[in-house]
This record gives structure tokens, sequence and C-alpha cells, in this order.
């Protein structure tokens, strides 16, 4: 795939077929993601790949109830409260794989380097046939030490990029993007 083509047609996947994906394919897309450039190259990301479903129903269930709870400070749009108070409503979108990109160093640019990690790890994604999304909604109770216990990272990681990872039932329509703000100076 064409690299232009491959950055305009990633879009955020929010439907999922059940089949799993192959863990190879999982190491080609973490192979993709520590590509990415990071300062002073500190390289300070770890993943951790959760494929087991009971466990994302749990953890969504999780993050939805400390979202709500935060609600006072949290400051979100008030229809993403409806859909968390929605039962039915799973954070991972039934996605086969939850990959969670987390700092590892206390450096001032580890949030950039894990995101741009993030990016090619979607792009990569993108090009094989899976679909993704950012699942910012799960960061808030990732980051807590229930959360990080859960998911098995030391204390002092900091979780940055939730992202799941499966195979799209239907290719997702283009979200419009805003004309760019540019301003030239010479
Ligand atoms: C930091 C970040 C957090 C996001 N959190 C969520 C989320 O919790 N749930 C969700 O469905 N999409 C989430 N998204 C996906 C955005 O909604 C999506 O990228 C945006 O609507 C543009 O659509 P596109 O990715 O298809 O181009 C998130 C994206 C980013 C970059």
């Amino acid at each position: 795939m064409e690299l232009m083509e491959a950055i305009s047609g990633r879009h955020s996947i929010r439907d999922y077929k059940p089949d799993p994906v192959a863990r190879e394919a999982i190491t080609r897309l973490i192979d993709a993601a520590i590509q990415a450039p990071s300062a002073i190259s500190q390289q300070p990301w770890s993943f951790v790949v959760i494929q087991k479903q009971l466990l994302l129903d749990r953890i969504s269930h999780d993050a939805k109830a400390h979202l709500m709870s935060e609600r006072p400070v949290a400051g979100l749009p008030a229809h993403l409260y409806e859909r968390l108070a929605d039962a039915n409503f799973q954070l991972y979108y039934h996605a086969s794989v939850l990959i969670v990109i987390s700092a590892i160093t206390r450096g001032p640019w580890r949030v950039e380097d894990c995101a741009l990690a993030a990016e090619n790890l979607m792009l990569a994604a993108h090009g094989v046939g899976l679909g993704c999304c950012w699942i910012g909604l799960a960061h808030a109770w990732l980051n807590t030490p229930n959360g990080k216990k859960t998911i098995g990272i030391p204390d002092a990681y900091v979780p940055v990029a939730p992202i799941i990872v499966g195979l799209p039932k239907a290719p997702a329509p283009a979200v419009s993007r805003n004309v760019a703000e540019v301003r030239w100076i010479g």
C-alpha cells in the first residue's frame, strides 16, 4: 500500500469480527511501533497485549465505572456519559486484542514518543488489513494503581495509548477533516 494512501485510508474501526488476530501479526505491528522516532532515542515504550475477552469485559466495566465516578472533574461531553451509562456498551467494541503502550521512563517526551509508536502501530494495522482504534476512555482507569496491577505493569510505568486491534466487519466511513490552520512565514 502506498504511504499517502495508507495515511488517508486509515479510519478508526468500531465494529469487529470475533476472529482472533495471529500472534505473528501482532508482533509485526509492535515491530512497526518501535520504528517510531523517540527523543534522544530513549525508546521509552512497553507493550501489553490482552486477548482474553473476559478480561477485556472486566476492564471495560471498571474503566467505565471509574470515568462515571470522576464525572464532576473529568469534563467529558455529556453524550459520552450517556454511552458510559449503557451497560451494553463495551469500551473496546469487542475487538479481539487490546494493546496498551506505556511509557517506562520519566523523560520529558515520553508521551510524545509513545504516541508516535501508537500511530506507527495503527498505520501498520491498516496496512495489513486490520482495524484499530485508540481508546482514550480507557486511559484514566489504566493509570490507577488497580489498572496498572490488572494489566501487569509496574507502578512507575505510565499507560499512554490503549489501542484495540481486530478484523473489521466493514470499512469505517471517513471522518472529514477541518481545513488546516496554517500560517506561512516567509
Ligand atoms: C487520543 C485519542 C483518544 C481516542 N479515544 C477514543 C475512544 O475512547 N473511543 C473511540 O471510539 N474512539 C476514540 N478515538 C478515535 C477518534 O474518535 C478518531 O480518531 C477520530 O474520530 C477521527 O476518526 P478516524 O480515526 O477514523 O480518522 C480516540 C482517538 C485519539 C487520538
